[in-house]
């Protein structure tokens, strides 16, 4: 196995707990990120491009969104952290060095995510219930934050296919250092998977809005009219179908425009990547058959967000094996040393359990609001 130089070095003291505890939360946290992450990148795009047409249902749905668009980057924003912890902790010797590499796009994602935030709070101050609609300058604000989430995202994807390109980093490194001293401005640009990555992920946001506009509709949409039920039902399915197309064209650029062939090979030798590739199959199906039955249920509209939750783990899942197999020759990431640290894990764990307590009790809270006082 080579170790090249700018791999960090192994710590002394080992993981602080079992790889397979880590890699649990890393795949369970970027999954949970993923929800309000795939709304915030697809989701407001469409809002505001929706909110331009003339469709009365259209613009109700853009103005939904709207008006949750500040919950959903909270959540976003907290639920990145998670990932972003457990990558910090396993995969260190090489997360740092890329993020050294290109620092400045990296420690970048603060200012554009801050005025993003910003930015959806102002749209969102224009969908005021009752009131005129948002202002060209509200909807100026939209537009700009929907195009920062763009942005935010082609980062991640920079720099998470940065950090298994090692090959990659010695070549950059000589181009945007000063006497050895890296200026952190090294990008992916030259990377052959970096566009088609980006649309993947773009896609499969595309189907997530998509689940979630039958899910709005199913559980928290009650008092919106009939009329605008059946819309969503076509919208969602409409929105789906884009969104599949996109994962699968971007999907087949992915791996068979860049992947090394060992890479690939595990597409057909391991199950899951099958099952993640074909698993957005059943969302699509369910939402089919709300529109064939003219309406959204509350049990298959559940079904439909359960479906999509599968989809996006299977997708963690693969892509955890991926990362897995890219840095294999040069850092066995499961058979480092450990030395269990008890006291962060257990406060860790007894924080999450406690933070998805509260989840529980505010959707619980939520769903009573919506469904408003007994007649
Ligand atoms: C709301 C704005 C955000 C957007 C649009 C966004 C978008 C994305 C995208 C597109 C990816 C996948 C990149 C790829 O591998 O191709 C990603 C991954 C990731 N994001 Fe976010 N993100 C956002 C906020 C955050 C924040 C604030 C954090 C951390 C505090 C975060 C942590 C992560 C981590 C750690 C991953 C990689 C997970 C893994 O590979 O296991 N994200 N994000």
């Amino acid at each position: 196995m080579e170790t090249p130089d700018l791999i960090g070095p192994a710590s002394p003291l080992g993981y602080p707990a079992p790889y397979w505890f880590l890699a649990l939360f890393k795949v369970l946290g970027f999954t949970c990120h993923a929800v309000p992450m795939n709304l915030a990148y697809a989701g407001l795009l469409l809002a505001l491009l929706l909110r331009a047409s003339g469709n009365e249902h259209a613009r109700q749905w853009a103005g939904r969104l709207a008006r949750q668009m500040p919950f959903i980057v909270a959540w976003a924003v907290n639920l990145g952290i998670v990932p972003l912890l457990f990558t910090q902790v396993a995969y260190y010797q090489v997360f740092y060095p890329a993020m050294i590499l290109m620092a400045w796009p990296w420690l970048g994602i603060i200012p554009l995510l801050t005025l993003a935030y910003y930015g959806v709070y102002i749209y969102a101050a224009g969908f005021r219930l009752g009131g005129p609609g948002p202002t060209r300058f509200k909807q100026s604000a939209g537009w700009v934050s929907a195009l920062l989430f763009l942005a935010i995202g082609f980062i991640f994807t920079s720099a998470f296919a940065l950090m298994t390109n090692i090959s990659a980093w010695p070549a950059l490194w000589q181009q945007t250092s000063v006497a050895g001293a890296p200026l952190g401005i090294a990008h992916s640009l030259a990377n052959p998977t970096l566009w088609p990555r980006w649309l993947l992920m773009l896609g499969l946001a595309l189907t997530t809005t998509a689940a979630y506009v039958v899910v709005d509709t199913g559980w928290f949409a009650q008092k919106e009219s009939g009329a605008y039920k059946q819309w969503t039902a076509r919208f969602g399915l409409e929105v789906y179908s884009a969104g599949v197309v996109l994962f699968v064209v971007a999907g087949v650029a992915y791996v068979f425009g860049g992947w090394p062939a060992e890479l690939r090979q595990l597409l057909f030798t391991n199950p899951v990547f099958m099952l993640a590739a074909i698993s957005a199959g059943l969302p699509w199906l369910l939402i089919l058959a709300q529109v064939r039955q003219g309406a959204i249920t509350q049990g298959l509209a559940m079904a439909t967000g359960l479906g999509q939750s599968g989809v996006l783990a299977l997708n963690a899942i693969s892509r955890q094996l991926a990362q897995n197999a890219e840095l294999e020759k040069y850092l066995d990431v499961t058979g480092q040393p450990v030395q269990v640290d008890w006291s962060p894990m257990i406060l860790f764990l007894v924080l999450f359990a406690a933070g998805l307590a509260l989840v529980i009790w505010m959707v619980r809270k939520v769903l009573i609001a919506v469904r408003g006082p007994e007649p």
